[in-house]
């Protein structure tokens, strides 16, 4: 439980902040029922990433690489919004304030943030795995029952991924940069990330480097722990009600 004060601190840090930023990771979707990568249960406890995350994997089993999304997709479309997503979401209604996540779940996009940056993609958009150029943009198909030989491009009829960044793969550069202007920021939070994954866990240096008062809600230690300013060490979808009700 995170005492009062630490909360009030956090609270009034927020309240004469200009610019405020969240960057959020799977654990800020754990209480929806999302898995997260890392940890007990994590994902990458069962599965091993090199064989279903990379291109590489596509390339060698692109059923299997479609098996595993879909199964991850089916269960995501059972999940809802938590309050962390909630109080993200009113956040980001305010000028200057804005979301940075790592998760592709959309969660945060169907609690209605605004300006969400999306650093890792959606697993509700494909896009075509030759590039063929006739589709620049990803597009949204949250068909799950249906084999993957018809998740096609619809421009030039080849395979389609899931548009999402794999292991090995580089993250759209705009989405870099708006990230990193964005953590230039009065308060930057880190919430529900493992923090060892780049350039997403750069962005708290980023932030402190700008002079930005950094903050960590995480009930676990992390790498970035020692780092921040200040480290909460507690569930995101308790932790963000409570400062939401002192602002
Ligand atoms: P991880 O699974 O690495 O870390 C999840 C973090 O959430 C852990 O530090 C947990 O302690 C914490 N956590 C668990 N429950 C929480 C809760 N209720 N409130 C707050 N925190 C909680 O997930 P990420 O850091 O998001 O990449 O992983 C980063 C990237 O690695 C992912 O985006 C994914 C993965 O490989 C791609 O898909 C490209």
């Amino acid at each position: 439980m995170a005492a009062d004060a630490t909360l009030r601190e956090l609270a009034s840090r927020l309240l004469s902040a200009r610019r405020v930023t969240v960057m959020t990771g799977a654990g800020v979707s754990a209480a929806s029922g999302v898995p997260t990568f890392r940890g007990a249960d994590g994902l990458w406890r069962n599965h091993r990433a090199t064989e279903l995350a990379t291109p590489g994997a596509f390339a060698a089993n692109r059923d299997v690489v479609w098996e595993w999304y879909q199964w991850r997709r089916s269960l995501i479309a059972a999940c809802m919004p938590n309050p962390a997503h909630e109080v993200l979401a009113r956040w980001s209604q305010r000028a200057g304030w804005c979301v940075i996540t790592q998760n592709v779940d959309d969660l945060h996009r169907r609690a209605g943030t605004r300006d969400l940056i999306r650093l890792h993609g959606s697993i509700w958009e494909l896009s075509c795995w030759s590039h063929c150029g006739g589709r620049r943009d990803p597009w949204r198909d949250e068909r799950i029952a249906i084999p993957p030989a018809e998740l096609i491009c619809p421009s030039c009829g080849g395979p389609a991924r899931p548009a999402v960044v794999w292991f090995g793969e580089s993250l759209n550069a705009g989405d870099v940069a708006r990230a990193t202007e964005a953590s230039r920021c009065d308060v930057f939070i880190a919430a529900g990330t493992s923090a060892v994954v780049y350039p997403a866990a750069g962005f708290i240096d980023v932030a402190r480097r700008a002079g930005a008062f950094t903050v960590e809600i995480n009930p676990e230690q992390t790498d970035a722990s020692s780092a921040v300013d200040l480290a909460i060490r507690a569930p995101a979808e308790e932790i963000f009600p409570r400062v939401d009700r002192l602002l």
